[in-house]
Order: C-alpha cells, then sequence, then structure tokens
C-alpha cells in the first residue's frame, strides 16, 4: 500500500534544510496572493468620448472592462483638445500611475510627454490611435505597444466596395474625419490607394466633418447644392457622418435623391444604428472599426507591468457590411 507523506513529515524533520522548501511555498504562496491584490491604477487619455457612437462604446468598454479586472481606471477626457490632452497625460505621470494608456486625439507632437513617461518609468500603452514620433525618437520604446484597427485597410475596403459596386466608375463627395487624427489621415489614403488603380473614380469634394452628424450634414447640404445629381457616391470616414449624409439627402426634396439608392453611401465603424440604415437601405456598406478595445487594452496594460512582453502592433479584426448581410448580423452586434 503506497504510504501517504503527511504533510507533517513535510515539516516534521528537524533539520533546517527540510523547511527551505516549505518557507519557499509560504513565500510563493504570499507573493501570489499579494501580486493578486495589487490594484493597478491605469491612467486612460481619451480624445473625446462626444465626438461619436463609435468612441463612446469605447469609453463604456474600458469602464466595464476595469471593473471586471479590478483596476483602479483614473479616466481624463480631453474633449477633442489635444494641446489638452497632453497636459493630462502629464498629470497621469505626476500622479505616478502604473501605466498609461493613450487614444491620441492627433498623431504628431507626442515626444517630450511621452520621453517624461519613459524618464519616471511608466509605460504606456497607444489604444486605437497611432501616433508619429520624431525620427531621433522612433527607437527609444516611447510605447510599449499599439492596439487597434487597421485605418488603411478600412479606407482601402470602403474603395474597393465602391469599385466593384460602380464597375469602377463614380463622382465622389469624401465627409473627412479631423484634420491631423490617424483615421482620417489613414482612411484617406487607403482609399485613394484603390482609387488610383480606376481612372473613372475621382473625389469631386472632399471636407472634414469633424466625427459629427450635424457637421457632415451641413457639409452635404452644401455639396448637394453645388454637385446635385453628379454625385454618385458619397464616402464618410464614420458612421455618424454617414448618419448626417443621409439626412441631408432625405431632406433636399427639391433633387428628389434617395440615399443608399441614387446616391451610393459608404462608411467606416459599424455600430447598430448603421446596420439598422443598412437594413432600411439606406446605407449601401459599413467597414467594421471595432470599438471595444476596453478589455484587451487593459489587459495587456497589466501584463506589462508583470514583465511580459508584446509585439510593437495589434490588430483587431475587422469586416465588411452591406445592405445584403447586415440582417443576418444584426442581432449579434455589441456596439
Ligand atoms: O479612431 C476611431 C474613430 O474615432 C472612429 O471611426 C470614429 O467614429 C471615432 O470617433
Amino acid at each position: 500500500m503506497r504510504s501517504c507523506t503527511p504533510i507533517s513529515h513535510f515539516a516534521g524533520t528537524s533539520s533546517r534544510k527540510s523547511l527551505g522548501p516549505f518557507l519557499a511555498m509560504v513565500l510563493l504562496l504570499f507573493f501570489c496572493t499579494w501580486a493578486e491584490a495589487k490594484t493597478y491604477r491605469i491612467g486612460f487619455a481619451q480624445s473625446d468620448t462626444a465626438e461619436s457612437d463609435w468612441r463612446k462604446a469605447n469609453t463604456e468598454s474600458f469602464r466595464d472592462a476595469a471593473k471586471e479586472l479590478g483596476i483602479d481606471l483614473a479616466f481624463k477626457d480631453a474633449g477633442g483638445k489635444t494641446d489638452v490632452q497632453r497636459r493630462q497625460v502629464q498629470e497621469f505621470i505626476d500622479q505616478k500611475v502604473d501605466v498609461i494608456v493613450l487614444s491620441a486625439n492627433e498623431i504628431n507632437g507626442w515626444d517630450s510627454v511621452l520621453l517624461a513617461a519613459k524618464k519616471a518609468k511608466i509605460p504606456v500603452v497607444l489604444s486605437d490611435r497611432t501616433i508619429v514620433l520624431l525620427p531621433e525618437n522612433q527607437s527609444k520604446g516611447l510605447f510599449v505597444t499599439w492596439i487597434g484597427s487597421d485605418f488603411r485597410y478600412e479606407g482601402r475596403a470602403a474603395g474597393a466596395w465602391l469599385a466593384q459596386e460602380t464597375a469602377g466608375h463614380c463622382n465622389i463627395v469624401e465627409i473627412q474625419g479631423p484634420v491631423g487624427a490617424a483615421p482620417s489621415i489613414e482612411r484617406g489614403k487607403g482609399f485613394r490607394d484603390v482609387l488610383g488603380l480606376f481612372p473613372g473614380m475621382k473625389i469631386i469634394a472632399s471636407k472634414p466633418g469633424m466625427w459629427r452628424a450635424d457637421q457632415a450634414k451641413e457639409v452635404m447640404k452644401k455639396y448637394l447644392k453645388d454637385e446635385g445629381a453628379n454625385i454618385c457616391a458619397v464616402f464618410a470616414h464614420n458612421d455618424n457622418m454617414a448618419f448626417g449624409v443621409v439626412e441631408a439627402i432625405e431632406e433636399n426634396r427639391q433633387l428628389g435623391l434617395r440615399p443608399g439608392k441614387d446616391i451610393l453611401i459608404v462608411g467606416v465603424d459599424g455600430g447598430r444604428h448603421g446596420f439598422e440604415l443598412l437594413i432600411e437601405k439606406k446605407l449601401n456598406a459599413l467597414v467594421e472599426c471595432n470599438p471595444l478595445l476596453g478589455k484587451i487594452v487593459l489587459k495587456v496594460a497589466t501584463e506589462v507591468l508583470q514583465g511580459r512582453s508584446f509585439p510593437p502592433t495589434m490588430y483587431m479584426e475587422d469586416k465588411v457590411f452591406t445592405m445584403h448581410n447586415a440582417a443576418q448580423a444584426f442581432a449579434s452586434r455589441k456596439y
């Protein structure tokens, strides 16, 4: 019969040597519970929660994930002002948070505050928005990793869908995001990557709509007056601006054009209301940009503190939805 080794056996023997493993285990247990018990304080510098439905869902995903993961989330919102956001990141450094998560309002001008974070030994994780550092700072590891969607792919996917739908012949109005914001720059480039292959596809007008339906609506009202039925399609850089375009077209009784039929509309984000308009056939296609980054970014941030390393870029998976496949996917939309 195999004799069971009582824990006392382990503790029984009087030789010091035998206590070693026991002490080690006690220490290990202590460390694990201490590490588990440690509540990390993570500073999240958000660009502007009020700018779009996407950003609201993004902010909520961080708040929910922080609760779930037991993280002390210090949240600051820059209200769309980049100088305010830089100041807020500096405040996180002064408050000695454990990690800084940055969703940069604009791509440029982050070198000095990220150098300060590095000096303070506070790791920085970029969420959603990419930044561009000065050449001399690009190899200094000023951020651990970036997690988000491939904005250039999104622009290309929108262009490719439109090229197929119009057999490569279309006069296009583009409603961009704010100048200087990574998604505006990259989606614009990606879209033009595809247009460059189709001489029959032309951008006849392009203007920022600041991510907002009301501003995009005003821009589109003017273009309807200037270009009217000459417009074949609109590329809106996000859902909310696409909603403003639909309203502008519907309210222009004089032209009597129908959104999604007489004027094609392709957008980016793919939130629930966007899906509703796809199903109503008022929007034609939406390239998904998933805002639910909270959990993965905060998990990565905590694992960085536990010494884990990550690749410099981590992409979310995004799909293209059209008026033909939106209904099937609608029920599963989480944002
Ligand atoms: O960075 C992602 C973009 O920011 C979304 O496409 C837009 O809706 C948001 O405001």
